[in-house]
């Protein structure tokens, strides 16, 4: 008797939390619309454009030379792989029934517009701070591209993650919903560039560390993180690069997509500074300006040190002739005699370039000015020697060729180590043979992208060139 009013009650607890837990995660359908297409003025679109070159749409929506924004692209997470949907305005595939205000509970929400919770793979925790009037711009923009018929694909995930509903306890506790409110201390440029690299820019899904569900790690923002395959650096008072970023420095990279004292951005931050290209100034100029205070003034001792190393480098470029020579005598590497084949190697296929009196972005940088000579990872300065760095496509621009062909992993590994003792004077990186083996091989997967924004596979790289 006991044991059956045991298991009843703990029968009538599971129905009773499931029944809880379920109306805590239904959301309602919103009404299809006919799917005639409504008229949208060209400025509303024009600024659409715009706003969804910020959001990157494109690169996540659309496999490398397929359709545009008709979805399929496989986004690699540690749960296993969310494929990206069809968001074209095709009627039975795409969005071409949802209304705006189903495109606005999406974007602020993460609900499709069927009521299921959608995976935050889709950074609506960034997108949530779009405000309305800028999602109307961004609805009218995609319900006027081409509509794509493409069925989306079947995610891939972990048990039992599959199950969606399960997403409403992850936005319970991670998703602080709700457009930008705007700081009252701050200016209105600060504020429009927290709006813009907060929101749409997300530049936080990226250089922000996740915790172990995957959510951003406020305690830690813009403290580091990585994406596809690449380190994104720390771009709050912890950034690694040996000269301090500022406002300005900031806005030239971030339009141009390099500067002369930290070099070319590459990989998924190729692509998000040539979008952020066609942004008004004043745009790109705010994002600067938010972006340089979340760094804060660097210390005495940094800006010392960082006053050293210009100085030193702009004499040794200043001496005639042998820059090579130059630089030699200045920083004298440490246990020079050991990476004595790196050195061969360095002198044989790097110098020529990086040690040349070319000014960027052509020529190469100076690597005691590189953030990714001096970062904790040597992650992406492998990436950029096995694969290179690619053209854009119609630009002349920034052209390294891979050297994943002419060198070993035990090569690559001697070469890094000697630069790393020579440029940048810190410890040196453990592991690094084995993560190039890791690298070259896949194991460790690295999208290597051109500012056009279309994907390319790093072995088409050094045939490019
Ligand atoms: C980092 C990758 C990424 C970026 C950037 C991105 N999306 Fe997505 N988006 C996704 C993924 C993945 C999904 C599917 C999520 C799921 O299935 O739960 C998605 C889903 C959506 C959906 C829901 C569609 C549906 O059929 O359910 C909409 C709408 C959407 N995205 C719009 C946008 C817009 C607009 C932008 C640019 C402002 C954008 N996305 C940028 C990855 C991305
Ligand atoms: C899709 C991922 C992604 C997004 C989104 C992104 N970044 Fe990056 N960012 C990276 C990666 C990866 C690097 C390192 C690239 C390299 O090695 O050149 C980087 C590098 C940088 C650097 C250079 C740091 C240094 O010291 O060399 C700055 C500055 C920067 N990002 C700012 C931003 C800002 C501001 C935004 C938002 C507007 C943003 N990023 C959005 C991935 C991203
Ligand atoms: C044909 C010329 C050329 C050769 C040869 C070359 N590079 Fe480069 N490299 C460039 C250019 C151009 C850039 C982009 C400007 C920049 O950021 O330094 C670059 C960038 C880099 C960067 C990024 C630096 C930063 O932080 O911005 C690294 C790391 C790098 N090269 C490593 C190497 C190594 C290692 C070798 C030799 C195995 C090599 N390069 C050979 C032209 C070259």
């Amino acid at each position: 008797m006991m044991v059956v009013r045991i298991v009843l009650i703990v029968l009538g607890l599971v129905v009773l939390g499931g029944a809880a837990f379920a109306a805590f995660a239904w959301r309602s359908e919103i009404e299809p619309i006919s799917g005639e297409t409504a008229e949208f003025g060209a400025d509303l679109l024009e600024r659409g454009a715009q706003l969804a070159a910020v959001g990157n749409c494109i690169a996540c929506h659309t496999v490398p030379g397929e359709k545009a924004f008709a979805g399929g692209l496989p986004l690699p997470t540690p749960f296993g792989t969310i494929y990206s949907t069809n968001i074209t305005p095709d009627p039975e595939t795409g969005i071409g029934r949802w209304s705006e205000e189903a495109f606005r509970r999406a974007m602020r929400e993460g609900v499709d517009r069927e009521g299921r919770h959608l995976y935050p793979a889709f950074p609506y925790d960034h997108f949530t701070r779009v405000t309305d009037e800028d999602n109307r711009a961004l609805y009218a923009y995609l319900m006027t591209r081409e509509p794509v018929r493409a069925e989306p694909r079947q995610n891939d995930l972990v048990f039992p993650l599959g199950f969606r509903p399960l997403l409403a306890g992850w936005k319970f506790l991670f998703l602080d919903k709700g457009p930008h409110q705007p700081v009252a201390e701050q200016s209105a440029e600060w504020n429009r560039g927290a709006y813009l690299a907060e929101g749409l820019g997300h530049c936080g899904a990226c250089h922000t560390p996740r915790n172990a569900l995957g959510a951003a790690d406020s305690s830690r923002h813009f403290g580091g993180g990585e994406a596809e395959g690449w380190i994104a650096y720390a771009i709050n008072e912890s950034s690694p690069a040996p000269i301090p970023w500022n406002e300005d420095s900031l806005a030239f990279y971030l339009r141009n997509g390099w500067h002369e004292l930290h070099g070319v951005s590459r990989g998924p931050m190729a692509e998000v500074t040539g979008n952020l290209g066609g942004l008004p100034d004043s745009d790109i100029e705010a994002i600067a300006i938010y972006v340089a205070s979340i760094m804060g003034e660097p210390s005495d001792q940094r800006r010392a040190e960082a006053d050293r190393l210009l100085e030193e480098v702009r004499s040794d470029a200043a001496k005639s002739g042998d820059v090579v020579q130059a630089v030699d005598s200045v920083v004298q590497p440490q246990g020079s005699d050991i990476h004595g084949e790196g050195a061969a190697i360095y002198a044989a296929a790097c110098a020529t370039c990086h040690e040349s009196d070319r000014p960027l972005p052509f020529g190469g940088l100076d690597f005691r000015l590189s953030t990714a000579v001096n970062a904790a990872s040597p992650q992406n300065i492998v990436n950029v020697t096995l694969f290179g760095l690619p053209p854009a496509d119609g630009e002349a621009s920034s052209v390294m060729p891979g050297f994943a062909g002419a060198l070993d992993d035990r090569q690559v590994g001697e070469l890094l180590a000697y630069m790393r003792a020579r440029f940048s004077g810190r410890e040196a990186w453990d592991g690094v043979e084995e993560m190039v083996r890791a690298t070259r091989s896949g194991d460790y997967p690295v999208t290597i992208r051109p500012s056009d924004g279309i994907e390319r596979a790093p072995t088409n790289v050094g045939a490019e060139y």
